[in-house]
């Protein structure tokens, strides 16, 4: 926790443990002490990453009365459940920061605090779910390995389990693609134009360019974050461009080419005018996506409160029975 300790000695002391310990690459633990500022940029990531994967459940949690078979329908119903369950991981890594599940509830509903823009866009047929499966959780798998490795140690264990399961996720969008693509010439047209409209918005998942990501070297810096946007988004688009010709889709990009001299793939840039009108709330979805968050959160109340009162309950009995 953070204190503000008297003596400048203690203090200079515990920022200089603090920092051997982010440079041996060692794990900073809550007991232990660290800035205000680590903090609380760790606060903002880890809600912003737990509010990603209960908001993300809504694109695909619509599919999931009209999959098209009982395989299918128990792939995604399990998939969506994963996601809830990486929410309620990642609520409980910044507990131990210091805030409450309420707060954090309450940042996301105010519009204070953010979840990925990929969420604001629709999931218009089946085949999104597969390209989501695909290209949104692989995008994630590429952002969230290096983060098992990051300072802060229950978030790093978050994201172990976390990346296990994603790693699920992105072959069952690649199978069920795979699937449709091998199907009849409706189905690989569905597959093709789900891929035109994800894949941009799938590379503006990595954040603004490296040049306009302000909090971006602090983060490095402090261990939070292992690599660069722009690194990330290379490293995604080197990994998806193999794939997509096994799966015998054309990615909507053509600047897309291989470069031998820097040994990655050359891409077009993305819209980030768009990225920014959607982040200030203007995507095609933001609005439906907050209404219906917040609306699941009021039909909760219920059972909060039948929570609580049992809690109370109960806590009240053992006390008695331990006089
Ligand atoms: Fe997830
Ligand atoms: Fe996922």
């Amino acid at each position: 926790m953070t204190t503000t300790p008297a003596e400048p000695d203690l203090q200079e002391r515990l920022q200089a443990a603090f920092d051997a310990t982010i440079a041996r690459n060692d794990r900073i633990e809550p007991r232990d002490w660290m800035p205000e500022d680590y903090r609380r940029t760790l606060v903002r990531q880890i809600a912003q990453h737990a509010h990603s994967e209960i908001i993300g459940m809504q694109p695909e949690g619509a599919w999931i009365g009209r999959a098209p078979s009982l395989r299918r329908k128990a792939i995604l119903l399990a998939k969506v459940q994963d996601e809830a369950g990486h929410g309620l991981y990642l609520y409980s890594a910044c507990e131990t920061l210091g805030v409450s599940r309420a707060e954090l509830n309450e940042l996301l509903l105010s519009g204070r605090q953010k979840y990925s823009s990929i969420f604001n866009y629709p999931a218009l047929s089946y085949a999104d779910v597969g390209t989501i499966g695909w290209l949104v959780d692989g995008a994630a798998i590429c952002n969230q390995v290096p983060l098992c490795r990051t300072s802060y140690g229950p978030y790093g264990r978050a994201m172990i389990r976390i990346c296990k399961e994603e790693s699920f996720h992105q072959r069952q969008g690649y199978e069920l693609l795979m699937t449709m693509m091998r199907g009849t010439d409706a189905q690989r047209a569905m597959v093709q134009e789900s891929v035109d409209r994800f894949w941009w918005p799938v590379l503006m998942m990595f954040g603004p360019p490296d040049d306009r990501s302000p909090n971006s070297a602090r983060s490095l810096a402090w261990g939070v974050k292992r690599h660069s946007n722009d690194e990330l988004r290379q490293r995604f688009v080197d990994m998806t461009v193999p794939q997509a010709e096994a799966l015998g889709v054309t990615l909507p990009d053509p600047e897309l080419r291989w470069n031998e001299e820097r040994g990655h793939h050359d891409f077009g840039e993305p819209d980030w005018a768009e990225l920014d009108a959607v982040i200030r709330g203007n995507g095609p979805c933001n609005t439906q996506r907050m209404a219906h968050r917040r609306a699941a959160h009021e039909d909760g109340a219920w059972v909060r409160e039948a929570a609580s009162a049992f809690a109370e309950r109960t806590d009240r009995a053992d006390r008695a029975g331990a006089r």
